[in-house]
């Protein structure tokens, strides 16, 4: 039996980097899933190989900051699986800038890729975990939420910090709001991941900044996508049964 055995799980962003570590773990511990991401291809190829393990997955490709997007997603898994169980809110990212050239453009789609599918997927899965009194919400926040001193000294990242903030913010909130329905509100916050997409540039980052007092880790290294799958993981068991409204970093001693 895995650790997830039979249990319905929605992941955004989980045809790459992050999410698709953390779609890949829950697969091989026996759970159902529902993948929404905006890149076809990749999305095809993860599920591709997730269903060659042997789990059940079905996709939906789309952009889940379009409200309809974000709700045909939910509603495709409740449709296709009879409920959900889990719901990963894994897409984000930055455009860095430093705030005196910042436009209001890269300004307002930071915020909108972070918060605004985490929103809309939380809304609309929240209203089916509560009819079964039961669900495990996890979003993306990051080491950032406290402010970055080598991506700010580099490159800016004031909108990434601001909104991952918001994201802490978010599930404080929504985990009073659900709590007495059972259901589970919590975020992980990474440090710098080996990722595809910005793993190399972390990389070289980490080999530039200082060891102190801006050292990106105390560790000295980037984590391992993996390493993040483990913590979300476990939010999404009942070994996390009595965790609400809690930022667990994964941030290699940071
Ligand atoms: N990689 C890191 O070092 C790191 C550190 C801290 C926090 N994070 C956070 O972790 C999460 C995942 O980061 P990652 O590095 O794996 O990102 P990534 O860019 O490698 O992967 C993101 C996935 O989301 C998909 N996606 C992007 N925009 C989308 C949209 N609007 N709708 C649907 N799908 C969309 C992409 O196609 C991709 O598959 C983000 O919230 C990020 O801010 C990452």
């Amino acid at each position: 039996m895995g650790r997830l055995q039979n249990k319905v799980a929605v992941v955004t962003g989980g045809a790459m980097g992050l999410g698709q570590a953390v779609a890949e773990r829950f697969a091989a511990e026996g759970a159902k899933l529902a993948l929404g991401d905006i890149n076809a291809d990749a999305l095809e190829a993860t599920a591709a190989k997730i269903a060659a393990s042997g789990a059940e997955v079905t996709t939906l490709v789309g952009d889940v900051t379009e409200e309809a997007n974000a709700i045909q997603l939910i509603e495709d898994a409740v449709a296709h699986y009879g409920h959900i169980d889990i719901l990963v809110n894994v897409v984000g990212g930055s455009r860095n800038t430093k705030i005196w050239e910042m436009s209001v453009e890269d300004w307002d789609h930071v915020m909108r890729l972070n918060l605004r599918g985490t929103f809309l997927c939380t809304r609309q899965a929240s209203q089916h975990m509560m009819k079964r009194r039961q669900g495990k919400i996890i979003c993306f926040s990051s080491g950032a939420r406290e402010g970055t001193p080598w991506s700010a000294y580099y490159s800016g990242a004031s909108a990434y910090s601001t909104v991952k903030a918001g994201v802490h913010g978010f599930i404080r909130d929504v985990s009073m709001e659900l709590a007495e329905y059972n259901i589970n509100v919590n975020a992980v916050a990474p440090g710098p991941i080996n990722t595809e997409r910005v793993g190399a540039g972390l990389q070289r980052l980490n080999e530039t900044v200082e060891r102190s007092p801006n050292m990106m880790t105390p560790m000295g290294r980037l984590g391992e996508p993996s390493e993040v799958a483990d913590a979300v993981l476990f939010l999404a068991t009942d070994e996390a049964s009595y965790i609400s409204g809690h930022t667990i970093a994964v941030a290699g001693g940071r």
